[in-house]
């Protein structure tokens, strides 16, 4: 299949491109487009063939549901039965980064719900995606653009590495504002909101509209043998560079020390802040993270690192863990999906 990659470049040619983008989707085709989060792989929400394409270009299994994207937080009592409490978050955090799961009415297609009775909507911010919606009239279904496993795609270069030959058009827009996927809530019984995936709306932005929100085990660490997941996306690997990823769990004078008793050609995303210091090691790559004191350039920067990283012939890629708080939540997630899990304790003071 040849792709046809759609301009941004001006005003101009952002108009022509939703208006060909619409028509292609219009007739049942895939394309890939920008959002705040990450780009996605967008087909019609409403059709289940093409669905049923976004889930062969991807490479994903069947059983894993995708996100219904609408134009307005209104849309979305269309397709799920909303509440008060999705009222409110749809007021303080639509259009935005926000995605959440609601029971489904029967129209939506069982290709895109994976035959749940609920579905997951977001209304993404982007001004693009918002007009392709828009231009569409019908919701778009999308899952991240990146081939099933690997990290998200957050530049067009990247989404062009694993969709090119596999989807109609691709929107050549900007890179990511946020650059990790959308936070995900459940609506639970009770006002209550059970956080699934963690991203830039942080459990604490949410905290005041709910009466209580739990964070899923499963954001912290890996599902058990036989657990069932409470979103099927948690049991598939994820994000995951080709390049063994490794997290360090202590301070930058245990990484030094560590890092010195590794082999040649070693990277490490560093802070900032730490750059000075790792630099003495000969072995070593340093990577700029962006400062400890605002991860968000971390998470804006971590999908794209690692897929540049993975193209230097490291034998291992190092980072330190980030503390889960804040944004940091959503980053100490992919991060530790994407090192499967494996995290070294060193030694602190
Ligand atoms: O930021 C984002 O959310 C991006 C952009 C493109 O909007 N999309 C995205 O989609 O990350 P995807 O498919 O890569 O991740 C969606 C996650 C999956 O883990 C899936 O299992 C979960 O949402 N999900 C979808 N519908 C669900 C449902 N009804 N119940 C529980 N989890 C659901
Ligand atoms: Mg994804």
């Amino acid at each position: 299949m040849t792709t046809e990659i759609l301009s941004t470049a001006t005003p101009a040619d952002c108009e022509t491109s939703v208006r060909r983008a619409a028509d292609i989707l219009k007739h049942g085709g895939l394309v890939v487009f920008p959002t705040e989060t990450v780009y996605g792989l967008g087909g019609n929400g409403l059709d289940g063939e093409a669905a049923q394409k976004i889930f062969s270009a991807k490479g994903r299994a069947a059983d894993n549901p995708l996100i219904l994207h609408v134009a307005a937080p209104s849309d979305a009592s269309l397709y799920a039965k909303t509440s008060p409490l999705f009222d409110r978050l749809a007021e303080a955090f639509m259009p935005g980064p926000l995605t959440v799961i609601l029971p489904a009415r029967s129209g939506v297609p069982k290709a895109v719900t994976a035959g749940l009775d609920t579905v997951a909507i977001r209304c993404p911010a982007h001004p693009l995606a918002n007009a392709l919606i828009r231009a569409c009239g019908f919701p778009i279904a999308a899952p991240s653009a990146n081939l099933s496993g690997s990290p998200s795609p957050t530049c067009f270069c990247h989404v062009a590495d694993d969709m090119l030959g596999r989807v109609d058009a691709i929107i050549a827009g900007d890179d990511s504002e946020i650059g990790l996927e959308s936070t995900i809530v459940k609506i639970l019984p009770g006002d209550r909101l059970l956080l699934l995936r963690p991203g830039a709306i942080t459990p604490e932005d949410l905290k005041p509209f709910c009466l209580e929100i739990t964070v899923a085990d499963a954001v912290f660490k890996p599902l058990e043998t036989g657990e069932k997941p409470l979103s099927p996306g948690m049991k598939y690997k994820h994000y995951a560079p080709k390049t063994d990823f490794v997290l360090l769990d202590g301070d930058a004078d245990s990484i030094k020390d560590y890092l010195l008793k590794q082999p040649d050609k070693i990277a490490l995303l560093s802070y900032e802040e730490e750059l000075p210091f790792f630099s003495a090691l000969s072995n070593c790559t340093t990577i700029s993270a962006g400062p400890k004191t605002d991860l968000s350039i971390f998470a804006h920067r971590l999908f794209s690192l690692l897929r540049i990283a993975d193209g230097e012939g490291y034998q291992r890629i190092f980072a330190p863990l980030p503390p889960p708080v804040g944004i940091g939540l959503a980053l100490y997630n992919r991060m530790i999906r994407a090192a499967a899990y494996q995290i070294i304790q060193l030694k602190s003071e």
